[in-house]
């Protein structure tokens, strides 16, 4: 199906594009039958709302102490995460889970490790009123907003209306996490036919990651966030944490233990690795994936090829200009940091 489908596509371009090579046809048909696609640029609708979106990422006023954005723990200097076992929230407070990344989310199945959330506008309330997190109430947040003139306008700019809404808020986010993609890293390129880009030793870590059978979990264009799959498949893995995965969503036995497959575009960035963050090193990372999901004990010089191509994922990371906010008013309420 999928053979076929390309094929027409590639007739479509034809049609469209004479200039077409035959080497571009021949690429391209190889690589959709490649496990994991190229990330595509983002093609952003509406470049005011991401605007926005991008603003309140990385505004701390959204939180109780007037200090923690979302950019505290998805740091975007960082691979989108804070690169720390589980995350520091409100008054110092230690999160129980791992910050996955921003980075690529929009590409997820569902928003986290638990898939609760099931996109990024469901996803982006959460936080500002999660007491371990930001710790706000969306009320205070919108009063926040709407005492600020320059936000107001822009509200009235892009939602008609100079009344911010929590709904109108996680729209922009989304829309600004949006283009938190990074394509054209080293891998895609050679997707996409630039057969020299990869070294040997990447190259078999490539062939392994394939044959060994870690594709069949982490496969599409962002390598995993597709399925929600079991951890400890072959054999159990020892952790503090009490998360409980997709259990504490449906209520079922059986999805114990079942989290979302993690994206590994990026993952040189993103570490520590799994939910409780417990995994310090990539090498680490492998090693348990291999004995617990597949049964498989690599050598080292396995693991390394593997840990060489997961390295290839790294992609052009999100640049812009950081956003300047606007001041607050005299009617903004006031931060409330320690208590
Ligand atoms: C105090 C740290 C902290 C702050 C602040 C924070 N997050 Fe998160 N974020 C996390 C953690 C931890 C998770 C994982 C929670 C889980 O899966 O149960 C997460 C999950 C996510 C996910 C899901 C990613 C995935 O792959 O499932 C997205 C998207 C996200 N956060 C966006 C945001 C946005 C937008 C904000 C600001 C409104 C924000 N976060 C503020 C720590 C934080
Ligand atoms: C049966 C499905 C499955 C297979 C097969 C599998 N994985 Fe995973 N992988 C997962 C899940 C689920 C997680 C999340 C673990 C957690 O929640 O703690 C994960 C996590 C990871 C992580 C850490 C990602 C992060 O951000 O924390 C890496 C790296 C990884 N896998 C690489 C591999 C490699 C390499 C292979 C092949 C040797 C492989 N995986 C095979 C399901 C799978």
């Amino acid at each position: 199906m999928m053979f076929v489908g390309n094929i027409n596509r590639n007739i479509l371009y034809i049609g469209n594009a004479a200039l077409l090579s035959f080497g571009l046809l021949f690429s391209s048909i190889l690589f959709a039958e490649e496990p994991i696609q190229p990330i595509k640029e983002p093609t952003p609708e509406n470049l005011e709302m991401v605007e926005l979106g991008k603003m309140l990422f990385f505004d701390p006023r959204l939180s109780k102490s007037g200090w923690i954005s979302c950019n505290s723990c998805h740091n975007l200097s960082m691979g989108g995460t804070d690169n720390i076992r589980t995350s520091i929230g409100h008054k110092w407070q230690q999160g129980p889970i791992n910050a996955p990344t921003v980075l690529n989310s929009s590409m997820n199945l569902a928003q986290f490790w638990d898939g609760r959330a099931k996109d990024l506008k469901a996803q982006a309330g959460g936080p500002i009123a999660n007491p371990g997190e930001m710790a706000f109430t969306h009320k205070l947040a919108i009063d926040v907003l709407n005492s600020i003139p320059q936000y107001r306008n822009l509200f009235k700019k892009i939602f008609g209306s100079n009344q911010a809404s929590i709904d109108m808020v996680t729209d922009a986010i989304a829309a600004f996490e949006e283009t938190l993609v990074t394509p054209n890293s080293r891998f895609d390129k050679w997707l996409k036919g630039d057969k020299k880009i990869m070294s040997q030793t990447e190259l078999a870590g490539y062939k392994l990651f394939k044959e060994s059978g870690c594709v069949s979990c982490h496969y599409g264009s962002a390598v995993g966030g597709a399925s929600f799959q079991k951890l400890g498949v072959v054999a159990s893995y020892k952790t503090e944490s009490k998360a409980e995965g997709r259990k504490g969503v449906t209520g079922r036995e059986t999805d114990r233990f079942v989290f979302k497959v993690p994206t590994l575009r990026n993952i040189e960035l993103t570490y520590p690795y799994f939910h409780d963050g417990a995994v310090a090193t990539l090498e680490e990372a492998v090693d348990k994936m291999g004995r617990l999901q597949l049964g498989i004990d690599f050598s080292t010089e396995e693991n390394s090829k593997i840990v060489a191509f997961l390295k290839t994922l790294t992609g052009e990371q999100p640049s812009f200009k950081l956003p300047i906010l606007p001041p607050s008013s005299n009617k903004t309420p006031r931060p409330v940091p320690f208590n």
